[in-house]
């Protein structure tokens, strides 16, 4: 295949390659219409501040019918908006407003499961055992207890019993019953829906679960290794990050690529323009590599940026894997450090005045590197993950298993004002989780009129970053830089990432850009672009 041929859009020349987007969880970014939960009005209105900060693209979660009980990954109907969030009229405006402001727009897709509400789960419950509608999910019989040992991401068992007595499959929760992606009228359906969202112009799509779809077909017990309680975690917060190799029946199999194969031909044919971006947990670099073959996804989350520990050594050891990973198969490579099912990079990062330093430290080497970065909204504010209260937890994770869950990332924005709140809606009515009361000094407002904060900061690096994009090349030498001290060089621009508790000395050159005070030292905590 000619990687220079723009019509199959997975040539150099994608306008992905180089992007940065901007994740929106459009439940927490602004509420129009006053009920305490973001929605697509919200979105539209408050779009100039994502073309200011001077990303490329945006990603919205999920916002089709939905009963809500995984925050819209569980959808009722691919093709139509949640009451909760607008209309179809509203997504136009929206797409309309984004392409004015030269943003691209990427929708969430989820193919794996559908909620229990789908109309296809109501008419396999009523159709019973043995019917062509129960094949569209996952239902067996197995009088003694569900038919495998496997355990859902989000805890318990992945089974649930249906009055007959035949069980369903459900990786996450028991509304979201798993498709059966060996029956032909699910790949049917989902390339109807992609059409309808391209043929509404949409610029991408990014998969959920791209792993998933298709699990070993005699859905044998799955080999867990002595004291491991479950093995299924792949996907969502905490689960995700304690994964390790183990046997993996229900992910990451062969016959997920041909699925990705077909999508590329559909969005290829409007023009070579279009992307898809894959959510997959893979457990190897090469595994990962089989998912942006030239002919299936523009592109897939490199999680393992997100999922290193600070440290100069990490950070290199991430860098290195990625770049054997993608240039088997000449893909471009991602980089991440938050969205909405991990805990926010500052917190992770300890927290506190250290926590931020490293997140801005952190966040400026990787809007170095080659390649597109995924941004969450919030972190160009510096948000720290919240501690949510019970009474107001709504992850699935949490009711299942007790674990606090994904809230804490998902808290609604501060865009003005001195107390919650903050603009998020009009008026003084609560958003659907309590924001805290410190985030007076963290509104964009606030931020915006001072030029140290960490929204002046994110604005300045975008900026700088546009100046050697798409012209400092793809290739990236790590230099040897002193005991935890991550430094590599990208055409003229040279890298530092102090992660160690000393000051170390600048080599010579033009600072373009730092991520906090900087003279003939790099103090601990912060990180530099030189030229
Ligand atoms: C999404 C999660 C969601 C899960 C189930 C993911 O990996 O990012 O937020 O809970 O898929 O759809």
């Amino acid at each position: 295949m000619d990687l220079n041929d723009q019509t199959t859009g997975a040539g150099p020349a994608g306008w992905w390659r180089h992007a940065v987007t901007y994740q929106i969880y459009v439940r927490s970014f602004a509420d129009a219409n006053g009920d305490g939960i973001g929605d697509l009005p919200g979105v539209t209105a408050r779009l100039e501040h994502v073309r200011d900060l001077g990303v490329d693209a945006i990603w919205l979660n999920p916002f089709y019918v939905s009963p809500q009980n995984d925050h819209g990954y569980d959808v009722a109907d691919y093709r139509d908006i949640d009451p909760l969030f607008g209309t179809l009229a509203d997504a136009d405006a929206m797409v309309e407003r984004a392409h004015e402001l030269d943003l691209r727009v990427i929708v969430d897709l989820v193919p794996n499961h559908t909620s229990s509400e789908h109309v296809w789960f109501q008419e396999a419950l009523a159709a019973g055992p043995g019917s062509p509608e129960r094949d569209r999910y996952l239902f067996r019989d197995s009088p003694d207890g569900p038919p495998n040992n496997w355990q859902s991401v989000f805890g318990g068992p992945a089974w649930t019993q249906v009055e007959d007595g035949q069980w369903y499959l459900h990786l996450f929760d028991s509304t979201q019953p798993d498709l059966n992606w060996r029956n032909p009228e699910v790949g049917d359906m989902f390339v109807d829906v992609l059409r309808f969202w391209l043929d509404r112009g949409v610029d991408g799509f990014r998969v959920d679960v791209a792993h998933g779809l298709f699990k070993e077909e005699t859905l044998r017990d799955q080999v867990v290794p002595e004291g491991i309680e479950s093995a299924t975690g792949a996907s969502a917060g905490e689960s995700m990050v304690e994964r390790t190799e183990v046997d993996e029946p229900m992910w990451d199999q062969p016959e997920v690529h041909e699925v990705y194969r077909r999508w590329h031909e559909v969005l290829a044919k409007y023009g070579g323009d279009r992307m898809m971006v894959a959510e997959a947990w893979t457990q190897s670099p090469e595994s990962m590599a089989r998912y942006i073959r030239p002919d299936e996804f523009s592109q897939a989350f490199n999680f393992s940026w997100l999922l290193a520990p600070w440290s100069a050594e990490a950070f290199a050891e991430v860098i290195t894997g990625t770049f054997e990973a993608v240039d088997q198969v000449d893909a471009s490579p991602t980089w991440v450090l938050s969205n909405h099912d991990v805990d926010r990079h500052p917190s992770r990062y300890g927290g506190g005045a250290t926590g931020l330093a490293r997140a801005r430290a952190a966040t400026l080497a990787m809007l170095a590197l080659p390649g597109s970065a995924y941004l969450y909204q919030g972190e160009e504010l510096g948000l720290e993950q919240v501690e949510v209260e019970p009474e107001f937890r709504q992850d699935p994770l949490w009711f299942r298993t007790g674990n606090p869950g994904r809230d804490g990332c998902r808290v609604p924005m501060p865009w003005s004002g001195s107390q919650p709140p903050f603009g998020f809606g009009p008026g003084t009515g609560q958003p659907w989780i309590p924001q805290p009361a410190e985030w007076s000094e963290l509104t964009v407002e606030s931020e915006t009129a001072d030029p140290a904060s960490t929204l002046a900061f994110y604005r300045a690096a975008l900026a700088t970053r546009r100046t050697f994009a798409e012209t400092a090349g793809e290739e990236v030498e790590m230099v040897a830089a002193g005991t935890d001290v991550l430094s590599f060089r990208r055409g003229p621009i040279t890298v530092l990432l102090n992660c160690s508790t000393e000051a170390v000395a600048l080599p010579a050159g033009e600072v373009l850009m730092a991520s906090g005070p900087v003279d003939t030292a790099l103090p601990p905590d912060t990180a530099v672009w030189l030229r």
